[in-house]
């Protein structure tokens, strides 16, 4: 096996117990050609299955770990043209500054302000929100509180998946008749738990919510991940994206 062969190949060479090392290649961003969109009556026609916007826009703090980028909100507004969004996990105040931009009126809580969204009891009451924008932690992916409520705090799987299950009821129970739920998330890994499939779950339990999926999954290239940067010993498939799920409330 020679240099070149491990260095082209970081994934390889984390195989070959040798540290893999960066190159340039890696480094500089590959342009690939995506397939035309069919033209329609959206008034966002770049909204489209593939989300590969670099620029966050200037909306919350991107400092703030698990800060989103305004700009997917922006398009998913200008689309839906909701009366009240509610942002339950607001990290940074992405939503709401956007919402502010907008004229768009908001309500936006976090578990930094005391607001436990997993709470039947604190959440807001029933068929109140036309839309609302929920990018909870990606389980223990990073971590946001020191409170045990904060959901990426769960010790196990098995509990983050059942609070996560009751944020999403909670969700549908707020949304009015026919209000969406755009959710942002992303499939988790490690060691101890190998590949978490973590969108799989949130369909799976926003459909248990009574929630159907309205549209495509938007599919949010990760442009600006710190993982990026990151050089690993060991060999895996990079994924450089996560997935923003819209689902509906029946009339
Ligand atoms: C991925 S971050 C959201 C980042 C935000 N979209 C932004 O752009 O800054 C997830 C947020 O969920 C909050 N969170 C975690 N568990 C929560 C809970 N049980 N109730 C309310 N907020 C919670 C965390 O504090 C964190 O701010």
């Amino acid at each position: 096996m020679t240099e070149s062969t491990l260095i082209a190949n970081p994934f390889f060479a984390g195989r070959m117990k040798r540290a893999a090392t960066r190159n340039e290649a890696c480094d500089r961003p590959v342009y690939a050609r995506l397939p035309l969109s069919p033209r329609n009556g959206s008034p966002v026609p770049h909204l489209t299955s593939l989300y590969h916007f670099h620029r966050a826009g200037d909306y919350g703090d991107r400092a703030y770990p698990g800060n989103c980028g305004g700009n997917l909100i922006k398009d998913l507004l200008t689309y839906f043209e909701p009366g009240l969004v509610f942002d339950p996990m607001s990290g940074s105040g992405t939503c709401a500054d956007v919402c502010e931009e907008m004229g768009v009126p908001c309500v936006s809580f976090d578990i930094h302000t005391g607001f436990d969204a997993c709470n039947a009891a604190e959440f807001p009451g029933p068929e109140t929100f036309d839309f609302i924008w929920a990018h909870p932690a990606y389980w223990r992916m990073k971590l946001y509180a020191d409170d045990p409520r904060d959901l990426s705090r769960s010790p196990t799987l098995d509990h983050f998946l059942r609070r996560y299950g009751q944020f999403l009821r909670n969700c549908a129970s707020a949304l009015k008749p026919d209000g969406k739920l755009a959710v942002l998330m992303g499939d988790y890994n490690d060691r101890d738990e190998g590949f978490v499939p973590l969108t799989f779950h949130t369909k799976r339990l926003a459909f248990a919510a009574g929630l159907r999926q309205h549209c495509t999954d938007i599919i949010r290239f990760s442009h600006g991940a710190s993982s990026g940067k990151k050089v690993y010993r060991s060999r895996f498939i990079p994924g450089l994206h996560d997935t923003c799920m819209v689902f509906t409330k029946n009339r």
